[in-house]
Protein backbone atom coordinates (compact mmCIF):
# COMPACT_ATOMS: atom_id res chain seq x y z
CA UNK A 1 0.00 0.00 0.00
CA UNK A 2 2.50 2.36 0.70
CA UNK A 3 4.63 1.49 -1.95
CA UNK A 4 1.96 2.11 -4.56
CA UNK A 5 1.00 5.85 -2.49
CA UNK A 6 4.80 6.56 -3.45
CA UNK A 7 4.59 5.79 -7.11
CA UNK A 8 1.04 7.81 -7.17
CA UNK A 9 3.34 10.43 -5.50
CA UNK A 10 6.57 10.12 -7.80
CA UNK A 11 4.04 9.66 -10.68
CA UNK A 12 2.37 13.00 -9.90
CA UNK A 13 6.08 14.79 -9.50
CA UNK A 14 6.82 13.55 -13.03
CA UNK A 15 3.91 15.05 -15.00
CA UNK A 16 4.21 18.75 -12.98
CA UNK A 17 8.30 18.57 -13.96
CA UNK A 18 8.05 17.64 -17.22
CA UNK A 19 4.56 20.17 -18.31
CA UNK A 20 6.78 22.95 -20.31
CA UNK A 21 7.08 20.65 -22.82
CA UNK A 22 4.47 19.27 -24.76
CA UNK A 23 5.30 16.25 -26.82
CA UNK A 24 7.69 14.98 -24.19
CA UNK A 25 5.18 15.95 -21.11
CA UNK A 26 2.46 13.89 -22.76
CA UNK A 27 4.86 10.78 -23.37
CA UNK A 28 5.60 11.35 -19.33
CA UNK A 29 1.76 11.17 -18.78
CA UNK A 30 0.44 8.86 -21.32
CA UNK A 31 -2.08 6.18 -20.28
CA UNK A 32 -1.20 3.83 -23.55
CA UNK A 33 -3.87 1.28 -23.10
CA UNK A 34 -5.27 -0.30 -19.95
CA UNK A 35 -3.87 -3.77 -18.60
CA UNK A 36 -5.55 -7.48 -18.98
CA UNK A 37 -7.55 -7.26 -15.50
CA UNK A 38 -5.29 -10.68 -14.79
CA UNK A 39 -2.25 -8.78 -14.92
CA UNK A 40 -3.26 -6.22 -12.78
CA UNK A 41 -3.77 -8.63 -9.67
CA UNK A 42 -0.24 -9.70 -9.39
CA UNK A 43 0.15 -10.53 -6.05
CA UNK A 44 3.77 -12.94 -6.58
CA UNK A 45 4.92 -9.59 -7.98
CA UNK A 46 4.14 -7.59 -5.33
CA UNK A 47 7.26 -7.52 -3.17
CA UNK A 48 9.72 -4.92 -2.48
CA UNK A 49 12.10 -5.98 -5.01
CA UNK A 50 10.74 -5.18 -7.97
CA UNK A 51 8.72 -2.59 -6.87
CA UNK A 52 11.79 -0.82 -6.59
CA UNK A 53 12.85 -1.87 -10.19
CA UNK A 54 9.45 -0.26 -11.45
CA UNK A 55 10.27 2.31 -9.96
CA UNK A 56 13.78 2.90 -11.21
CA UNK A 57 12.11 2.46 -14.68
CA UNK A 58 10.02 5.17 -14.55
CA UNK A 59 12.81 7.43 -13.02
CA UNK A 60 15.22 6.77 -16.20
CA UNK A 61 11.80 7.70 -18.15
CA UNK A 62 11.82 10.95 -16.44
CA UNK A 63 15.19 11.76 -16.41
CA UNK A 64 16.43 10.98 -19.69
CA UNK A 65 13.20 12.06 -21.44
CA UNK A 66 14.19 15.49 -19.49
CA UNK A 67 17.95 15.16 -20.43
CA UNK A 68 19.32 15.17 -16.94
CA UNK A 69 22.57 14.69 -15.45
CA UNK A 70 20.59 11.89 -13.72
CA UNK A 71 19.66 10.24 -16.61
CA UNK A 72 23.33 7.97 -16.64
CA UNK A 73 23.11 7.33 -12.85
CA UNK A 74 19.35 5.88 -13.53
CA UNK A 75 20.86 3.88 -16.63
CA UNK A 76 23.23 2.35 -14.55
CA UNK A 77 21.03 1.38 -11.94
CA UNK A 78 18.51 -0.61 -14.33
CA UNK A 79 20.91 -2.18 -16.04
CA UNK A 80 22.32 -3.46 -12.25
CA UNK A 81 18.64 -4.08 -11.50
CA UNK A 82 17.72 -6.16 -14.64
CA UNK A 83 20.94 -7.79 -14.90
CA UNK A 84 19.87 -11.00 -12.40
CA UNK A 85 17.09 -11.94 -15.13
CA UNK A 86 19.18 -11.42 -18.03
CA UNK A 87 21.54 -13.84 -16.47
CA UNK A 88 18.83 -16.27 -15.46
CA UNK A 89 17.62 -16.23 -18.84
CA UNK A 90 20.98 -16.92 -19.95
CA UNK A 91 21.59 -19.54 -17.66
CA UNK A 92 24.91 -17.82 -17.09
CA UNK A 93 27.18 -15.63 -14.72
CA UNK A 94 27.85 -12.51 -16.69
CA UNK A 95 29.42 -9.08 -15.55
CA UNK A 96 26.99 -6.79 -16.14
CA UNK A 97 28.78 -3.78 -18.98
CA UNK A 98 27.47 -0.78 -17.20
CA UNK A 99 26.16 1.91 -19.69
CA UNK A 100 28.91 5.12 -20.00
CA UNK A 101 28.95 8.40 -20.70
CA UNK A 102 28.41 9.57 -24.04
CA UNK A 103 27.83 12.10 -26.88
CA UNK A 104 25.15 11.56 -29.79
CA UNK A 105 25.56 13.54 -32.42
CA UNK A 106 23.09 15.96 -33.76
CA UNK A 107 21.91 17.70 -37.00
CA UNK A 108 20.91 21.63 -36.91
CA UNK A 109 19.41 23.87 -39.30
CA UNK A 110 18.20 27.71 -39.79
CA UNK A 111 14.28 27.33 -41.04
CA UNK A 112 13.66 29.91 -43.61
CA UNK A 113 11.23 33.00 -42.24
CA UNK A 114 8.42 31.37 -44.82
CA UNK A 115 8.99 27.60 -43.78
CA UNK A 116 9.16 28.31 -39.64
CA UNK A 117 9.53 31.79 -38.67
CA UNK A 118 13.57 31.60 -39.03
CA UNK A 119 13.33 28.55 -36.33
CA UNK A 120 16.41 26.77 -35.67
CA UNK A 121 16.10 22.44 -35.32
CA UNK A 122 18.03 20.34 -33.82
CA UNK A 123 17.94 16.82 -34.76
CA UNK A 124 18.88 14.04 -32.19
CA UNK A 125 20.56 11.25 -34.48
CA UNK A 126 19.44 8.20 -32.79
CA UNK A 127 20.66 5.55 -34.65
CA UNK A 128 18.72 3.22 -36.70
CA UNK A 129 15.76 4.92 -36.19
CA UNK A 130 15.52 7.09 -39.16
CA UNK A 131 18.13 9.14 -38.11
CA UNK A 132 19.67 10.02 -42.27
CA UNK A 133 16.29 9.85 -43.62
CA UNK A 134 15.26 12.54 -40.82
CA UNK A 135 18.67 14.34 -41.66
CA UNK A 136 17.80 14.34 -45.25
CA UNK A 137 14.28 15.58 -45.37
CA UNK A 138 15.71 18.10 -42.71
CA UNK A 139 18.10 19.18 -44.89
CA UNK A 140 15.28 19.74 -47.75
CA UNK A 141 13.02 21.29 -45.72
CA UNK A 142 15.84 24.03 -44.81
CA UNK A 143 17.70 23.58 -48.12
CA UNK A 144 21.22 22.92 -45.96
CA UNK A 145 21.82 21.31 -42.64
CA UNK A 146 24.84 20.86 -40.28
CA UNK A 147 26.11 18.25 -38.89
CA UNK A 148 27.86 18.59 -34.81
CA UNK A 149 29.54 14.83 -34.53
CA UNK A 150 30.86 13.83 -31.17
CA UNK A 151 34.34 15.11 -31.22
CA UNK A 152 33.30 18.35 -32.24
CA UNK A 153 30.38 18.79 -30.39
CA UNK A 154 31.98 21.73 -27.95
CA UNK A 155 33.46 23.56 -30.92
CA UNK A 156 30.74 23.57 -33.41
CA UNK A 157 27.37 23.64 -31.32
CA UNK A 158 29.03 25.92 -28.73
CA UNK A 159 29.71 28.48 -30.10
CA UNK A 160 28.04 28.66 -33.61
CA UNK A 161 24.62 27.54 -32.13
CA UNK A 162 23.44 27.30 -28.58
CA UNK A 163 23.60 30.65 -27.92
CA UNK A 164 22.63 32.11 -30.84
CA UNK A 165 19.75 30.25 -31.70
CA UNK A 166 16.47 31.98 -31.54
CA UNK A 167 13.62 29.65 -30.84
CA UNK A 168 15.56 26.25 -30.68
CA UNK A 169 13.37 22.95 -30.88
CA UNK A 170 14.83 19.95 -30.60
CA UNK A 171 13.41 16.51 -31.68
CA UNK A 172 14.18 12.94 -32.63
CA UNK A 173 12.60 9.71 -33.55
CA UNK A 174 13.02 6.54 -31.70
CA UNK A 175 12.09 2.87 -32.78
CA UNK A 176 10.62 -0.36 -31.88
CA UNK A 177 13.42 -1.76 -30.05
CA UNK A 178 13.22 -5.46 -31.00
CA UNK A 179 12.93 -4.27 -34.81
CA UNK A 180 15.79 -1.73 -34.24
CA UNK A 181 18.24 -4.42 -32.71
CA UNK A 182 17.33 -6.62 -35.56
CA UNK A 183 17.68 -4.03 -38.29
CA UNK A 184 21.16 -2.89 -36.32
CA UNK A 185 22.73 -6.27 -36.63
CA UNK A 186 22.17 -6.38 -39.78
CA UNK A 187 23.66 -2.66 -40.78
CA UNK A 188 27.08 -4.19 -38.99
CA UNK A 189 26.92 -7.14 -40.90
CA UNK A 190 26.38 -4.90 -44.48
CA UNK A 191 29.42 -2.86 -43.22
CA UNK A 192 31.74 -5.65 -42.40
CA UNK A 193 31.02 -7.44 -45.20
CA UNK A 194 31.69 -3.85 -47.20
CA UNK A 195 34.85 -3.85 -45.47
CA UNK A 196 36.13 -7.33 -45.73
CA UNK A 197 35.59 -6.81 -49.83
CA UNK A 198 37.67 -3.78 -49.59
CA UNK A 199 34.36 -1.70 -50.91
CA UNK A 200 34.16 1.01 -48.07
CA UNK A 201 37.38 2.82 -46.21
CA UNK A 202 37.11 1.27 -42.60
CA UNK A 203 38.52 -1.31 -41.25
CA UNK A 204 36.32 -4.92 -40.58
CA UNK A 205 34.59 -4.78 -37.53
CA UNK A 206 36.68 -7.07 -34.99
CA UNK A 207 33.91 -8.98 -33.12
CA UNK A 208 32.78 -10.09 -36.67
CA UNK A 209 35.84 -10.95 -37.88
CA UNK A 210 35.83 -13.69 -35.04
CA UNK A 211 32.31 -14.95 -35.53
CA UNK A 212 31.98 -18.65 -37.51
CA UNK A 213 29.31 -19.19 -39.88
CA UNK A 214 28.07 -16.94 -43.41
CA UNK A 215 26.27 -14.03 -42.54
CA UNK A 216 23.07 -14.62 -42.56
CA UNK A 217 23.10 -18.24 -40.48
CA UNK A 218 21.26 -18.68 -37.26
CA UNK A 219 24.76 -19.98 -35.86
CA UNK A 220 26.47 -16.57 -36.43
CA UNK A 221 23.92 -14.76 -35.20
CA UNK A 222 24.12 -16.45 -32.16
CA UNK A 223 27.42 -15.76 -31.54
CA UNK A 224 26.58 -12.20 -32.17
CA UNK A 225 23.48 -12.72 -29.44
CA UNK A 226 26.55 -14.11 -27.08
CA UNK A 227 28.47 -11.07 -27.57
CA UNK A 228 26.10 -8.78 -27.04
CA UNK A 229 25.35 -9.67 -23.24
CA UNK A 230 28.87 -9.59 -22.77
CA UNK A 231 29.71 -6.14 -24.45
CA UNK A 232 26.73 -4.50 -26.31
CA UNK A 233 29.35 -6.07 -29.36
CA UNK A 234 31.60 -2.78 -28.31
CA UNK A 235 28.90 -0.95 -27.28
CA UNK A 236 28.07 -0.47 -31.04
CA UNK A 237 26.07 2.26 -31.59
CA UNK A 238 23.87 0.54 -33.99
CA UNK A 239 22.39 -1.56 -31.10
CA UNK A 240 23.13 0.77 -27.78
CA UNK A 241 19.95 1.25 -26.66
CA UNK A 242 17.77 4.09 -27.61
CA UNK A 243 17.86 5.73 -23.99
CA UNK A 244 21.05 6.26 -23.96
CA UNK A 245 21.27 8.75 -26.41
CA UNK A 246 19.47 11.00 -24.17
CA UNK A 247 22.33 10.88 -21.61
CA UNK A 248 23.78 14.65 -21.24
CA UNK A 249 27.36 15.24 -21.57
CA UNK A 250 29.30 15.80 -19.11
CA UNK A 251 30.64 18.89 -19.09
CA UNK A 252 28.70 20.58 -21.54
CA UNK A 253 27.67 23.71 -20.49
CA UNK A 254 24.97 23.89 -23.45
CA UNK A 255 22.35 21.00 -24.11
CA UNK A 256 19.28 21.43 -25.32
CA UNK A 257 16.75 18.63 -24.04
CA UNK A 258 14.04 16.91 -26.47
CA UNK A 259 11.12 18.58 -26.98
CA UNK A 260 9.59 16.00 -29.16
CA UNK A 261 10.38 12.11 -29.33
CA UNK A 262 8.45 10.52 -32.45
CA UNK A 263 8.54 7.37 -33.82
CA UNK A 264 9.74 5.61 -36.85
CA UNK A 265 6.80 3.34 -37.36
CA UNK A 266 4.62 6.71 -37.91
CA UNK A 267 7.36 8.66 -39.10
CA UNK A 268 5.01 10.24 -41.94
CA UNK A 269 2.41 11.51 -39.19
CA UNK A 270 4.97 12.36 -36.54
CA UNK A 271 6.56 14.98 -38.54
CA UNK A 272 3.98 16.32 -39.76
CA UNK A 273 2.92 17.05 -35.71
CA UNK A 274 5.93 17.88 -35.34
CA UNK A 275 6.23 20.45 -37.66
CA UNK A 276 2.71 21.84 -36.98
CA UNK A 277 3.80 22.14 -33.08
CA UNK A 278 6.14 24.77 -34.31
CA UNK A 279 3.58 26.58 -36.38
CA UNK A 280 5.71 25.99 -39.80
CA UNK A 281 3.82 26.22 -43.20
CA UNK A 282 5.21 23.21 -44.65
CA UNK A 283 3.16 20.75 -46.66
CA UNK A 284 5.69 18.86 -48.48
CA UNK A 285 5.14 15.33 -46.54
CA UNK A 286 8.13 12.88 -44.97
CA UNK A 287 9.72 11.37 -47.87
CA UNK A 288 9.91 7.96 -46.87
CA UNK A 289 12.87 6.72 -49.77
CA UNK A 290 15.52 9.88 -48.45
CA UNK A 291 18.52 8.29 -46.41
CA UNK A 292 17.76 4.62 -46.17
CA UNK A 293 20.45 2.63 -45.44
CA UNK A 294 21.08 -0.99 -47.85
CA UNK A 295 21.12 -4.42 -45.82
CA UNK A 296 20.11 -7.95 -45.76
CA UNK A 297 17.02 -9.34 -45.49
CA UNK A 298 18.66 -12.65 -44.59
CA UNK A 299 20.85 -11.28 -42.61
CA UNK A 300 17.73 -9.57 -40.37
CA UNK A 301 16.22 -13.24 -40.31
CA UNK A 302 18.92 -15.27 -39.00
CA UNK A 303 18.84 -13.14 -36.42
CA UNK A 304 15.38 -13.19 -35.47
CA UNK A 305 15.49 -17.29 -35.77
CA UNK A 306 18.16 -17.10 -33.15
CA UNK A 307 16.34 -15.76 -30.80
CA UNK A 308 13.41 -17.00 -31.66
CA UNK A 309 11.65 -13.64 -32.54
CA UNK A 310 7.84 -14.26 -33.27
CA UNK A 311 5.99 -12.26 -35.10
CA UNK A 312 9.31 -10.31 -36.48
CA UNK A 313 8.17 -10.58 -40.00
CA UNK A 314 5.82 -7.88 -39.43
CA UNK A 315 8.67 -5.75 -38.63
CA UNK A 316 11.28 -6.54 -40.65
CA UNK A 317 9.99 -7.71 -43.62
CA UNK A 318 10.63 -11.14 -43.57
CA UNK A 319 8.96 -13.67 -45.44
CA UNK A 320 5.79 -15.35 -43.93
CA UNK A 321 7.38 -18.54 -44.27
CA UNK A 322 9.77 -17.79 -41.62
CA UNK A 323 7.37 -16.12 -39.16
CA UNK A 324 5.25 -18.95 -38.95
CA UNK A 325 8.34 -21.06 -38.25
CA UNK A 326 9.38 -18.83 -35.31
CA UNK A 327 6.13 -18.27 -34.15
CA UNK A 328 6.00 -22.14 -33.28
CA UNK A 329 8.93 -21.30 -30.71
CA UNK A 330 7.83 -18.02 -29.10
CA UNK A 331 7.46 -19.30 -25.86
CA UNK A 332 10.71 -20.91 -25.11
CA UNK A 333 12.99 -17.71 -26.81
CA UNK A 334 15.17 -17.29 -23.87
CA UNK A 335 17.41 -14.71 -26.34
CA UNK A 336 14.40 -12.77 -26.73
CA UNK A 337 13.03 -12.00 -22.87
CA UNK A 338 16.92 -11.51 -22.24
CA UNK A 339 16.84 -8.73 -24.81
CA UNK A 340 13.53 -7.67 -23.17
CA UNK A 341 15.05 -7.30 -20.10
CA UNK A 342 18.04 -5.30 -21.03
CA UNK A 343 16.30 -3.23 -23.21
CA UNK A 344 13.10 -2.78 -20.73
CA UNK A 345 14.05 1.12 -20.80
CA UNK A 346 13.55 1.54 -24.22
CA UNK A 347 10.10 -0.13 -24.20
CA UNK A 348 9.23 1.52 -20.76
CA UNK A 349 10.69 5.55 -22.07
CA UNK A 350 9.13 5.31 -25.17
CA UNK A 351 5.97 3.31 -24.61
CA UNK A 352 6.58 0.58 -26.72
CA UNK A 353 4.84 -2.90 -26.16
CA UNK A 354 6.46 -5.72 -25.15
CA UNK A 355 7.27 -9.02 -27.54
CA UNK A 356 4.91 -11.77 -27.36
CA UNK A 357 6.95 -14.02 -24.95
CA UNK A 358 8.10 -11.33 -22.62
CA UNK A 359 6.08 -12.57 -20.19
CA UNK A 360 7.79 -12.58 -16.87
CA UNK A 361 5.62 -11.71 -14.08
CA UNK A 362 7.83 -9.32 -12.43
CA UNK A 363 8.36 -7.73 -16.41
CA UNK A 364 4.26 -7.67 -16.65
CA UNK A 365 4.46 -5.89 -13.03
CA UNK A 366 6.47 -3.21 -14.44
CA UNK A 367 5.09 -3.24 -17.36
CA UNK A 368 1.90 -2.39 -15.77
CA UNK A 369 3.32 0.73 -13.73
CA UNK A 370 4.40 2.00 -16.85
CA UNK A 371 1.26 1.65 -18.90
CA UNK A 372 2.74 -0.20 -21.79
CA UNK A 373 1.43 -4.23 -22.65
CA UNK A 374 2.45 -6.76 -24.01
CA UNK A 375 2.02 -7.23 -28.01
CA UNK A 376 -0.40 -9.66 -29.58
CA UNK A 377 1.18 -9.73 -33.05
C1 LIG B 1 -0.26 5.52 -16.29
O1 LIG B 1 -1.63 5.84 -16.41
C2 LIG B 1 -2.20 6.41 -15.25
C3 LIG B 1 -3.68 6.53 -15.47
O2 LIG B 1 -3.97 7.13 -16.70
C4 LIG B 1 -1.52 7.75 -14.98
O3 LIG B 1 -2.04 8.33 -13.81
C5 LIG B 1 -0.01 7.51 -14.78
O4 LIG B 1 0.64 8.73 -14.62
C6 LIG B 1 0.56 6.76 -15.96
N1 LIG B 1 1.93 6.41 -15.65
C7 LIG B 1 2.93 6.56 -16.50
C8 LIG B 1 4.27 6.16 -16.01
O5 LIG B 1 2.79 6.99 -17.63
C1 LIG C 1 24.95 34.14 -34.78
O1 LIG C 1 24.09 34.21 -35.89
C2 LIG C 1 24.45 35.16 -36.86
C3 LIG C 1 23.33 35.23 -37.88
O2 LIG C 1 23.00 33.96 -38.37
C4 LIG C 1 25.80 34.76 -37.44
O3 LIG C 1 26.21 35.69 -38.42
C5 LIG C 1 26.83 34.70 -36.35
O4 LIG C 1 28.03 34.22 -36.83
C6 LIG C 1 26.35 33.77 -35.21
N1 LIG C 1 27.25 33.89 -34.08
C7 LIG C 1 27.78 32.83 -33.51
C8 LIG C 1 28.64 33.08 -32.33
O5 LIG C 1 27.58 31.71 -33.91
C1 LIG D 1 11.93 11.19 -52.36
O1 LIG D 1 13.34 11.05 -52.33
C2 LIG D 1 13.87 10.32 -53.42
C3 LIG D 1 15.37 10.14 -53.14
O2 LIG D 1 15.99 11.35 -52.82
C4 LIG D 1 13.58 11.05 -54.72
O3 LIG D 1 14.09 10.31 -55.80
C5 LIG D 1 12.06 11.22 -54.86
O4 LIG D 1 11.77 11.98 -56.00
C6 LIG D 1 11.49 11.90 -53.63
N1 LIG D 1 10.03 11.91 -53.72
C7 LIG D 1 9.30 13.02 -53.58
C8 LIG D 1 7.83 12.88 -53.66
O5 LIG D 1 9.82 14.11 -53.40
Amino acid sequence: MLARFVIAVFATLLVVAASNRDDVAAMLQQSRKDMEPSQLQMTQADSWENMALGRLMLKVKEECLSSTQLCLPALIEARHGVWPYVQAELGKELKPYEPRSFTADFASTRLKDEVCHGKTFFLLHVWKAVGWGAMQNLGKLAGTYQRHNLEAWHNDLLAEDCQNVSHPSTFTFVRNPLARFISGYAQLEHYHQEAMEHRKNFPPNPVLNHLTGKPGSVGRAKQFLDRFFVDGVLRDGHVRPQSKFFVKPYGSKCFLAVDFVGKTENVVEDWKRFLESQQCHVITQFNLTKGRHENSIGTKQALADAAEIGGASSFVELQSAAKESMEAQLFQGAYLRALCWLYLVDYVMFSYDLPRGCDHPHMLHIAHLANISVSDS
